[in-house]
């Protein structure tokens, strides 16, 4: 393990780019695995979590080349993913997991699953049920973890699903099922969750319909064996990396740096939100449209930050962003209460356990109340000094140098290669635009 620390002292700025949305790149990836055609892939996050799915598709027989950066994926067609060799690896990453778990169980095809401590100590039972409802079999480990064993239907039955907790991996799982299963299936969810799968389905030619089911919720459809035909995908910058430069410059005195090209799906972008109700210093500028999802450049300038009270309604646009939407909160002047945080206790680590453990070992006064976390700041950086131990979750890792750079002293993580999972560049980028990373 590499450890790596962070020093406060510099401004930062400049104008950067940010690699893929790592959402939309596993799903452009699974789905022109599964059309007919080539799908040409640009801004494909280079990232070992969507690496983990590009080996995955390409060992269920989906073929794949890189040309001049873009990706090519020759799909398989309609029920085509042929026996991988061996164990698929998912690494890292819960998305793979879920969705290609999805994508696999309404086809007559045996796959096992494994990934890292950190994902085979995550809850598999969320897809396991409704793909079960729909006819596929698995034997997964004690509580539903991996590794697994699943035996996907070739008489797959549509089902009409509730998703019990807010989670689009869900929801997403169950539409590509559906895929491959006659009639229609219907995915209800209380409150509207990233929208990538529909969103890139529809360009595909699935016959999906999405409906506004009220006080937040939706509705979605899909009628099973469309054709789903070959596009081009433009992947845009990820907002959730972008959260991380952009935190810092609204933290470090003097800073002001331009992010480009950052995705801005409304379904994502909830800490741009909650940073303006803090006071946060932020223009999005060039709005545009790119293949479906919305695109802008955001600026993020150094201000004061007061404290704001998030309702758990933001969670879902945000629910990647806690923990360095902690870290704006230490700094900013008052009570920050972020409700309903009880997902983040199942993400690639116990992300409330681990906000509130590092903020407390920097110096900040942080609670749990229930599942909100409580943090109260009085505008003046905190001291910082710690040293985090990240548990292979790459946002905590990210977060915690973000802290170290603005803190009064030094921070340090026990792990800078679980960064590698959504951001390879990140170190160098930080570096670059002016921040002290060793
Ligand atoms: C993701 C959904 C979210 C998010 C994850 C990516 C996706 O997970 O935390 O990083 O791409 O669908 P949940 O579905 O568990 O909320």
């Amino acid at each position: 393990m590499t450890q790596i620390g962070s020093k406060p002292g510099n401004v930062l700025s400049g104008t950067i780019r940010v690699p893929g949305d790592k959402s939309i790149s596993h799903r452009a990836l699974m789905i022109g695995a599964a059309a007919v055609g080539q799908t040409r892939i640009s801004g494909l996050l280079e990232a070992d979590d969507v690496l983990r799915t590009a080996e995955a598709v390409r060992a269920l027989g989906a073929r794949i080349q890189q040309q001049n950066g873009n990706w090519l994926i020759e799909g398989v067609g309609p029920g085509g993913f042929v026996p991988p060799d061996g164990e698929i690896d998912l690494g890292n990453s819960g998305t793979a997991a879920r969705l290609l778990l999805g994508l696999l169980a309404t086809q007559e095809i045996s796959v096992s699953i494994t990934g890292d401590e950190s994902l085979r100590s995550r809850p598999m039972g969320r897809v396991i049920d409704p793909l079960g409802l729909m006819g596929a079999n698995f034997e997964a480990e004690e509580g539903d973890r991996m590794p697994l064993r699943l035996r996907g239907t070739g008489e797959p039955i549509p089902v009409e699903y509730l998703v019990p907790v807010p989670s689009a991996q869900v929801k997403s799982a169950v539409l590509l099922a559906a895929l491959n299963t006659p009639g229609r299936t219907t995915v209800r969810e209380r409150e509207a969750t990233r929208d990538h799968t529909e969103n890139m389905l529809k360009s595909f030619g699935a016959a999906i319909s999405v409906e506004d089911s009220g006080a937040g919720g939706r509705k979605i459809s899909v009628d099973g064996f469309a054709e789903l035909t070959a596009v081009n995908v433009d992947v845009p910058g990820d907002p959730s990396s972008a959260a991380f430069p952009g935190v810092a410059a609204l933290l470090i005195p003097g800073s002001e740096i331009t992010v480009e090209n950052v995705g801005l799906n409304p379904l994502r972008a909830g800490l741009f939100d909650t940073l303006i109700d803090m006071g946060a210093n932020i223009e999005i500028m060039n709005r545009r449209d790119s293949a479906g999802e919305a695109v802008g450049d955001i600026v993020f300038r150094f201000g004061a930050l007061k404290g704001a009270d998030i309702p758990a309604n933001r969670a879902p646009s945000m629910i990647d962003e806690y923990p360095i939407a902690a870290i704006a909160a230490a700094f900013a002047d008052g009570e920050t209460r972020f409700r309903g945080l009880a997902e983040l206790r199942v993400k690639e680590s116990d992300r409330f356990a681990a906000i509130i453990d590092g903020l407390a070992a920097c110096g900040v006064d942080v609670r749990a109340d229930g599942d909100d976390i409580v943090i109260c700041g009085d505008g003046t950086p905190p001291p910082g000094g710690a040293k985090i131990v990240v548990n292979l979750d790459h946002r905590i890792a990210m977060a915690f140098l973000v802290m170290g750079l603005a803190a009064e002293a030094p921070v340090t993580i026990d792990d800078a290669a679980a960064i590698e999972t959504s951001f390879p560049c990140f170190i160098e980028l930080m570096i670059g635009l002016g921040g002290k990373i060793v």
